[in-house]
């Protein structure tokens, strides 16, 4: 009966659960991640929260390790790298202070790589042996999954999609400042920019009926499902910017589905059909009409716990 610890590292949240060989989930809980200055205090947290769940439900008290995702995390050396969207900045040796604290063995992988993984063996992507697995929460993340394993690529890296430009010398980063990437348009913070940007030119937007503080993807999607032109065009927009990176992506490893995933896909075909749209426009015809778009099977705080713990299992 052997349990894994897998432990979703997001912007503002973070996951974990405890997970067996059949991957099911039998304890889970979360804490904020954005409340932590140093990753030491984090980590701190991250035990006093698991440690009693380790005691009630690990088998014999002991868990075989521990898989973590995080954002801009490398599989190589376990290390979390200068991320733009978590509070600590520099080379983070991850891994070993989580070994040290815990006890246990502990492998990392990408946030996005995580969710890649939980699909493919529990989700939407079993049986695929080539998908993408696109984030779109906080950041934008993917996992580029050809001939049945994920690529890492020569540095541990690879698959920083949501970082390509879909619009050369457009919106600025807040963190990386690089122009026009896909993350400053299609993640959360991207529709958040977008939203202000687009109220602010149309006063008759029922997007103006709420405060700055209040405006972002959620609100921006019951603006659009009352019938708001602004907030739909805001998803529209962020639809055609997603879909003309899908386009670029499916010819580099031509897959034989994207999947969506976050808190983003809350809005549905709103972004769905223009992503869709715009995919198809730019792609060459022998790619067209082939790759399926799909959403995300598992639930949302799943995939990536169940991809992490999955780690654990990896010779
Ligand atoms: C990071 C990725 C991560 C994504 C989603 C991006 O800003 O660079 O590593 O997968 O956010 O969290
Ligand atoms: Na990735």
């Amino acid at each position: 009966k052997q349990v894994a610890l897998g432990i979703d590292i997001g912007g503002t949240n973070t996951k974990f659960g405890l997970v067996n060989h059949r991957g099911e989930i039998l304890a889970k809980g979360s804490l904020p991640t954005d409340e932590y200055a140093t990753p030491e205090e984090f980590i701190d947290a991250l035990h006093e929260k698991i440690q009693p769940l380790i005691e009630e439900h690990g088998t014999g008290k002991k868990i075989e390790g521990i898989g973590v995702g995080a954002p801009n995390a490398n599989y190589y050396s376990g290390t979390i790298e200068q991320a733009p969207n978590l509070p600590w900045k520099g080379v983070i040796q991850f891994a070993d202070l989580m070994s040290e604290k815990f006890g246990q063995p502990c492998k990392m992988t990408n946030d996005a790589n995580a969710a890649a993984l939980g699909e493919m063996m529990y989700g939407a992507a079993r049986g695929m042996k080539d998908f993408i697995m696109i984030t779109l929460g906080t950041g934008v993340g993917s996992g580029i999954v050809s001939a049945g394993h994920l690529i890492y690529g020569h540095d541990g890296f690879a698959g920083e999609l949501g970082h390509t430009i879909v619009k050369p010398g457009g919106r600025k980063h807040w963190s990386t400042g690089s122009e026009g990437s896909l993350e400053s348009y299609a993640s959360a913070t991207g529709i958040t920019i977008t939203a202000k940007k687009m109220r602010a030119e149309f006063p008759d937007s029922m997007l103006n009926q709420y405060p700055e503080d209040a405006i972002n993807s959620k609100t921006v999607h019951e603006c659009a499902v009352k019938g708001d032109p602004v907030a739909i065009e805001v998803f529209r927009y962020t639809g055609q910017k997603l879909g003309e990176a899908l386009a670029n992506f499916v010819m580099f490893s031509s897959p034989e589905a994207i999947l969506l995933f976050g808190g983003v896909i809350k809005a549905g075909d709103f972004i769905l059909k223009p992503a869709k749209l715009h995919m198809e426009r730019n792609l060459l015809p022998i790619f067209r009409n082939k790759v399926r778009l799909v959403f995300s099977e598992l639930d949302e705080a799943d995939a990536a716990i169940l991809g992490a713990s999955a780690l654990v299992w990896e010779k």
